[in-house]
């Protein structure tokens, strides 16, 4: 039976739809429905438009505060929010000067949440996870990517995509898992990296398959980590198997990018080190660009050439990169909002990079946008005028949070 449910009246209801997937984007593009209303049916929209039109077909109506924005709920489309630990003294011994790659070199960084994580019980990680997630809710994100990559064995791999399974079944979001088996050679791997790698597309990818885990994989292409060169076989096995590729690319050297445009991947992440000549191939290319200022400002260094990219044509989205070492803040709102401030985006381009934008990331197209079918994934922010969320940068809450039609903060 159809629900239809109606949702409003919203002070300013801002669709987010039919904005350009690529290029920059000026505010007057924006649509923006005063007194609006959202009509629900079975968890998604049926229709939008005027509230006072919709009553007319509503059975149900849930009326909202005065003044209040309605805009799609969030799409952090790239974090590590399940791990064990802090990496508090890394970012002590940061801010003393020592730099991410010398902490990491000493045996601190990554290694050491694979260390802690390792010894996290599989109900420990996923209480870890729902907790985060909870913080994630109260700042409007309703969609949630998630990377393994704290494990570095096929047993720990499984353990963190099975947590992020389990912790999908009780959070209010939904979680897409990642798989990133390649997120540095393990230390405790005696042979050498690339069989490392046929280890994991041979005995780790059929099972993301079997038991349903992912359809994802990632790596880390850095000198830290994995070569373009060292990394084609990861990709070309996981490419075989449908799975879609995205690439922790250009954060402190070049190369990442050639390899995600090369493999058809459908994001590219970090890019802080991108250069013109990255910023035309991703810009020429179906790639989506991930800017991650979470990192940038864990880590004190640039934020990634969010201007440029836009203005060459390419398809930005911003994420959190919430993880223990480089982006401990996680607060998706803050960071997307001083990104616009430094990187000087039009509030449509920060809106979009965190919506629709950052659905195509996760190859998604059932959500990032309020329009007819869509999931009813929704965030209300108690004000008359949207403008004021990046204003206040992320100080401004969502008042309520809806999931799949669904009040769920
Ligand atoms: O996205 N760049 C590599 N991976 C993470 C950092 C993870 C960590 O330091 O634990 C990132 O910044
Ligand atoms: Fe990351």
């Amino acid at each position: 039976m159809e629900e239809k449910l109606l949702i409003g009246p919203f002070t300013q209801l801002l669709p987010l739809s039919g904005l350009p997937l690529k290029g920059a984007i000026s505010d007057e593009k924006l649509l923006v429905i005063e007194q609006g209303g959202l009509l629900i049916s079975n968890g998604r929209i049926s229709e939008i438009g005027k509230f006072s039109e919709l009553k007319k077909v509503a059975y149900r109506i849930e009326r909202v505060e005065e003044e209040t924005v309605c805009l799609p709920g969030f799409i952090d489309a790239h974090t590590h929010i399940c791990f064990g630990g802090s990496r508090a003294n890394d970012y002590a011994m940061r801010n003393a000067g020592k730099s991410y790659l010398d902490i990491a070199k000493a045996g601190g960084g990554i290694w050491d949440t694979v260390t802690k994580t390792r010894k996290e019980t599989d109900n420990s990680l996923v209480d870890g996870i729902v907790e985060r997630a909870k913080t994630h809710l109260s700042q409007g994100t309703t969609t949630i990517e998630v990377k393994s990559g704290y494990g570095l064995t096929v047993a720990e791999e499984l353990k963190m995509l099975r947590a992020i399974k389990k912790a999908n079944n009780t959070t209010p979001q939904d979680l897409i898992a990642t798989c990133l088996a390649a997120h540095m050679i393990p230390k405790d791997w005696s042979g050498k990296p690339q069989e490392y790698l046929s280890e994991i597309t041979e005995n780790l990818f059929p099972i993301l398959l079997s038991e349903k885990l992912t359809n994802r994989i990632d790596a880390f292409i850095e000198e830290s980590a994995f070569t373009a060169y060292q990394i084609e076989p990861y990709f070309k096995a996981g490419k075989a198997l449908g799975l879609d590729i995205t690439v922790h690319a250009d954060q402190f050297s070049t190369g990442g990018s050639q390899v995600a445009v090369d493999f058809g991947a459908v994001s590219a992440d970090h890019l802080e080190a991108s250069g013109d000549l990255e910023i035309e191939l991703l810009a020429k290319s179906n790639t989506v660009a991930v800017a991650l200022p979470g990192a940038s400002i864990g880590l004190g260094c640039e934020f990634s050439p969010a201007r440029k990219l836009l203005d060459s044509g390419a398809c930005l989205a911003i994420a959190s990169d919430h993880n223990p070492g480089s982006a401990p803040m996680g607060n998706l709102i803050t960071q997307a909002s001083l990104l616009g401030t430094f990187q000087k985006l039009s509030n449509a381009e920060v809106l979009a990079g965190i919506t629709a934008r950052a659905a195509k990331a996760l190859n998604m197209n059932d959500r990032g946008e309020l329009s007819k079918r869509k999931l009813a994934d929704f965030c209300l922010f108690p004000t008359n005028n949207y403008q004021e969320i990046t204003y206040h940068q992320g100080q401004l809450l969502p008042s309520m949070v809806y999931k799949n039609g669904k009040k769920v903060f």
